[in-house]
């Protein structure tokens, strides 16, 4: 293996760190509290063990941690008032509302319906808005680690060729906006692509986030390049469950400059982003400076 590994798990508790030194500040100099609010509606297992985990790690960075579980069946009309509540209750700084939602509910709606500077996942149109025009935004978690990462490998980033696999509104887009705004040229790539090989051949910068286990192999790799795997897929190997990302790690590892392993590369970065992100919604709303290397 000739790849650098990059360390999301180790980048990530030094994020944590900085928010929790910089909320403690807030404390002390201002007697104000970051506050998240988190809405869960239904028993999704995996959005529960997220839930759960993000719950903890706001209360370990200092802030005020708030969870709304509310039954499968809840109508849309009595979480959107449960959205109104949150948006006028000035303690609470960042409020994200756990994707999917059940069938019943149109999801554009209510997370258009979230105060775009409480807006901590940057899923809110405005904010889209703000981000594709270069102007100052919420930025959505998941991309915001990436950027960071990138950012502190190598330095600027500006001429590399990249290329984004995937073209949803969570990542591939978002993550493709931060990455033109730093002067890359960006290419998103998806299932319809031709060629996605040559494509992803030319990149000095890789980013993954399909969903579909190992579909880059080492051979896609410009040798050099960086990669980062966004994909966290459960696959059984041996007849036992395992975690895999988006790229063939093992191949992608010789190849490579540096790479972000799964688990243990992006996967903690976004919570970690997300308390970023409430501490920086929370010093806009007060009109204090925003933290440094925190935001995009
Ligand atoms: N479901 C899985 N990941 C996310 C996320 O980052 N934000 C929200 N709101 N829902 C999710």
């Amino acid at each position: 293996m000739s790849a650098t590994i990059i360390d999301g798990k180790a980048f990530a508790a030094r994020i944590r760190g900085e928010v929790a030194a910089h909320v403690a500040r807030l404390k002390a100099d201002h007697g104000i509290t970051p506050g998240l609010a988190v809405v869960l509606v239904g028993e999704d297992p995996a959005s529960q063990v997220y839930v759960r985990s993000k719950g903890k790690q706001t209360v370990e960075a200092g802030m005020k941690s708030v969870e709304h579980k509310l039954d499968v069946d809840t109508s849309e009309e009595a979480l959107l008032a449960l959205v109104e509540e949150l948006n006028a209750d000035p303690t609470i700084h960042g409020i994200l509302v756990q994707l999917p939602l059940p069938k019943h509910m149109n999801e554009d709606l209510v997370i258009n319906a979230i105060d775009p500077a409480k807006d901590v996942d940057g899923f809110h149109i405005s904010n889209v808005g703000l981000l594709g025009t270069g102007q100052k935004s919420m930025v959505p978690c998941t991309p915001l680690g990436s950027l960071m990462m990138l950012r502190d490998h190598h330095g600027s980033l500006s001429g590399l060729d990249a290329v984004v696999i995937g073209r949803s509104n969570i990542v591939g887009k978002p993550m493709a906006q931060l990455l033109l705004k730093d002067s890359c040229t960006v290419t998103i790539a998806h299932s319809r692509t031709k060629d996605l090989a040559e494509v992803v051949r030319r990149a000095d910068i890789v980013v993954a986030a399909v969903g579909r286990p190992e579909m880059v192999p080492g051979d896609w790799i410009k040798p050099g390049a960086t990669v980062i795997d966004v994909g966290i897929n459960r696959i059984e190997r041996d007849g036992k469950p395992k975690l895999v990302g988006d790229v063939d790690f093992a191949s992608a590892a010789e190849v490579a400059g540096a790479i972000t392993p799964v688990p243990g590369g992006v996967g903690p970065m976004t919570i970690a982003c997300l308390l970023a992100n409430t501490l920086t919604a929370c010093c806009r709303a007060n009109g204090l400076p925003e933290p440094e290397g925190l935001t995009a």
